[in-house]
């Protein structure tokens, strides 16, 4: 059976003090993994070794919100993957659409990335996902497409430790506008079939989660849908009970499966 993960993105958001108050809510609300549910938060990389010393001994993950394709040198201002892994991180998000449209973040690019996540024994959590314009032009299955034959052109197969898919439809990041459920099965379902490319049972284990929007009071509902294998979190993540609520709607859904 695929893995089922809740992730916590909290982009450009913290301080030492606020994620102490943060990591000991959620330390408290999710004590133990439930219905095999992976739990982790990925903080900006300033804040990952504090936050994976915080977390030792609990259930809860540690993933960085990108990395590098270089291992190591003159690249002013880069992580590397073995770095992210020295201090404490297991995930790495690559591609999120704010990578991709404010720093100019390439397919090719994202592509690097994850065969450097790949190599380097981290699990890359690969972000894909369509503007508004792109939606009501009727792009939607053009782009995530191009989107994910890029990194599957480049991942060996089998891929060694997997790979996990997000998708985050742009028009419902930190718009208050989630897909609904039905609308984001439609396009999983998609993009399920699409992975076959790299064989049935890649596309069987891999997972793919939503992104965009989730909250606690939409989360079960998202992630009954059978494709939908988790979410990627962003301003949801930022309060303990808003994300343990998340996860207690993921222990739900995923429950039934
Ligand atoms: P919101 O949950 O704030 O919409 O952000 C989603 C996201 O971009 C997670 O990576």
């Amino acid at each position: 059976m695929r893995k089922t993960y809740v992730m916590g993105n909290w982009k450009m958001n913290g301080s030492r003090a606020a994620n102490a108050t943060l990591l000991s809510g959620l330390k408290a609300g999710v004590p133990a993994l439930r219905a095999g549910v992976e739990i982790a938060v990925c903080p900006p990389f300033v804040y990952l070794e504090a936050t994976a010393a915080a977390l030792a001994g609990s259930p809860i993950g540690v993933g960085a919100q990108d990395v590098s394709e270089y291992d190591k040198g003159a690249y002013t201002g880069e992580v590397s993957v073995a770095m992210l892994k020295d201090v404490g991180a297991t995930y790495a998000i690559i591609g999120h659409s704010e990578r991709r449209s404010l720093y100019g973040e390439t397919d090719a690019w994202v592509t690097q990335k994850t065969v450097a996540a790949l190599a380097g024994g981290m699990l890359p959590v690969v972000c894909i996902g369509e503007l508004e314009s792109e939606r009501e032009g009727g792009l939607t299955e053009k782009v995530l497409a191009r989107q994910l034959d890029a990194v599957l052109a480049a991942i060996p197969n089998p891929v060694p430790g997997g790979i996990v898919i997000a998708y985050e439809p742009v028009w419902a990041i930190g718009t208050g506008k989630t897909a609904t459920p039905e609308m984001a099965q439609e396009t999983h379902a998609f993009i399920r079939n699409h992975l076959k490319k790299g064989g049935e049972a890649f596309a069987a284990q891999t997972a793919v989660l939503y992104g965009g929007s989730v909250k606690a009071s939409n989360a079960e509902g998202l992630f009954s849908m059978p494709d939908i294998d988790g979410g990627l979190v962003g301003g949801a993540s930022l309060t303990a009970d808003e994300f343990v609520g998340i996860y207690n709607g993921a222990v739900a859904a995923f429950g039934r499966r």
